[in-house]
């Protein structure tokens, strides 16, 4: 098939380490969709696990290499797109400084997941305090400069930050987060980013950035790039909860098959189909999200839960039929690309190749347009 040659895109994830099948449907899954269709950017943020992690860097490399490894199981092909690691183009680290020298700083403050993830932040640096995080921000004008302000404050009067811990929580990296997407993007010059709802707000930013960079020089190199929010499904965990490492409820992408039949086992489902002939509610029910991805005859199932017809087990077990072939093609795909640590990284070499080389074109542009020496 021939791609789709105006459309350019760009996504990244940072690393958490290994994927899940919640990763994989609610975004990877797309991604290999999108491979064949249109020119396509798909890097490991590791610069922006920087931005909250700077002080647990032990695993970022692995969980880099792991992550890349799970790409490649599900489908990424870099015969197909370009697949890199973020801190391999230094040409991002310059694009990222010079595009901070237009971003305002207020842009970033008023940034809503700035505020979130400096919560996320604070509860994990007072875990076990169950702290309710409040951070008021005030905007104040004295003869007409504007001050900002923020106050901190654990619920329960557990503790008030100080103005000193605060600033040394919120460093400069996290507060330009959003600089630094807009980097991974412009400097690719996509028009379309494949995200969750949670990353619009970032996205926002880039595109505000593109506009103050063309009225400061008067140029269009860079181009405005559009939320793809493509319909994805969502899996829960285990338990119904939303699947998580911390929740201990996933199931892993290239996992080995009898452990994930043993965890499909376990699997929630209705709480008030007790016996094998009681009339079930998919709604809710976990096994059920999964047949709606796996089970082709996912209405008669349905149907057949509501009568009564069925029980849990012999449902799960069905489940897990369905799921299998995918389960072990991951798990054969996965153990491959694992044992040769070797291989992945030549091969990021050669795609990191391919990244600086787009990078550098947009970057030139704009060191020409901003008229360095
Ligand atoms: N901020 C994104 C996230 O946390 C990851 C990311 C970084 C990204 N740079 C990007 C996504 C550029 C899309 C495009 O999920």
């Amino acid at each position: 098939m021939s791609k789709e040659e105006n459309n350019i895109i760009v996504s990244g994830m940072r690393p958490t380490g290994r994927l899940h099948l919640g990763n994989y449907h609610g975004a990877l899954k797309n991604w290999v969709d999108l491979q064949d269709k249109y020119k396509c950017y798909f890097f490991v943020a590791d610069l922006h696990a920087l931005t909250t992690a700077y002080d647990r860097t032990e695993n970022i490399a692995n969980n880099s290499y792991e992550m890349v490894i799970d790409w490649l199981t599900a489908g990424l092909d870099s015969k197909k797109c370009t697949l890199f690691i973020q801190s391999h183009i230094p040409q991002v680290s310059e694009l990222n400084l010079l595009l901070g020298m237009i971003t305002p700083v207020g842009w970033l403050l008023r940034n809503p997941s700035y505020k979130e993830q400096l919560t996320e932040i604070f509860k994990k640096k007072y875990a076990g305090q169950e702290a309710n995080i409040k951070i008021e921000r005030a905007e104040q004008r004295e003869g007409g400069v504007v001050q900002l302000s923020q106050k901190v404050t654990l619920a329960g009067g557990l503790s008030e930050l100080t103005e000193q811990e605060l600033n040394e929580l919120a460093v400069y990296g996290f507060l330009g987060y959003p600089v630094l997407m807009a980097t991974d993007i412009l400097i690719h010059k996509a028009s379309m980013v494949p995200v969750g709802q949670d990353q619009v707000a970032h996205l926002e930013i880039a595109r505000d950035i593109v506009r103050r960079f063309k009225d400061i020089y008067h140029s269009d190199i860079l181009v405005e790039p559009k939320p793809l929010l493509t319909k994805v499904s969502r899996v829960p965990g285990l338990d119904g909860r939303k699947m998580s490492k911390s929740y201990n409820n996933t199931i892993e992408l290239g996992e080995d098959v009898d452990a994930v039949r043993k965890k499909v086992m376990t699997m929630f489902t209705d709480p008030n189909k007790k016996r094998a002939n009681d009339p079930g509610n998919p709604d809710g029910c976990v096994v059920f999200s999964f047949h709606k991805i796996y089970n082709p005859d996912y209405e008669k199932r349905c149907a057949e839960c509501k009568a009564g017809a069925l029980g849990c087990v012999q449902c799960k077990k069905d489940l897990f039929a369905f799921m299998e072939p995918e389960v072990k093609e991951f798990n054969e795909k996965r153990k491959i690309f694992s044992s040769d640590r070797a291989e992945i990284e030549k091969l990021l070499q050669g795609e990191a190749k391919e990244a600086m080389r787009s990078a550098q074109v947009t970057l030139d542009e704009v060191r020409k347009t901003m008229r360095l020496a």
